[in-house]
């Protein structure tokens, strides 16, 4: 496993270049993208670009799926589900779910059942560092707190 650290603005400007990049050189077919929701990564225009053929949005929330464009292909299931959930996927990747996953042992096992062998899983999320400082920072008596830098 490879663990980036960055700033939370950098890395969120820096994401869709990384994950350009990441695809190009993996080269996918089979592309899933967890908690997509409304959302999508990767513009519709875009996916044919990187050489994926299928790009499905997998999320709890019908509802937030409904929102996403016509035209991807959209799966509603929990990634932290007991049951299996349909695979053969050569790349699975996320951004912003990780950090609201309740069973991080679950959401690993579940996704790496997805994948094919050699697949690659790639997830965006804020470190609880930062969340913990967001939560502070509202509240009077931590401001001025100091915090360890991820290493
Ligand atoms: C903060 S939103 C991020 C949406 C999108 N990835 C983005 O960056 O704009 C989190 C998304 O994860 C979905 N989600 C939360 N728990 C989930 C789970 N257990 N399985 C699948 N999707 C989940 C939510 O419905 C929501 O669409």
């Amino acid at each position: 496993m490879v663990t980036y650290y960055g700033h939370l603005d950098d890395a969120y400007r820096e994401y869709p270049e990384k994950l350009s990049a990441l695809i190009r050189s993996l080269r996918p077919k089979r592309v899933v993208e967890i908690g997509g929701g409304a959302n999508p990564s990767i513009p519709l225009a875009t996916v044919a670009e990187l050489g994926i053929s299928e790009y499905s949005v997998l999320d709890i929330s019908e509802a937030e799926l409904s929102k996403a464009p016509a035209g991807y292909r959209k799966v509603v299931a929990d990634i932290c589900a007991d049951q299996p959930i349909a695979g053969g996927y050569d790349f699975v990747f996320s951004r912003f779910l990780a950090e609201h996953i309740p069973n991080a042992q679950t959401f690993h096992r579940n996704i790496y059942r997805m994948l094919n062998p050699g697949g690659i899983a790639f997830h965006f999320f804020p470190h609880h560092v930062f969340v913990r400082l967001c939560i502070e920072r509202s509240h009077p008596r931590a401001r001025g707190a100091s915090y360890p830098r991820a290493p």
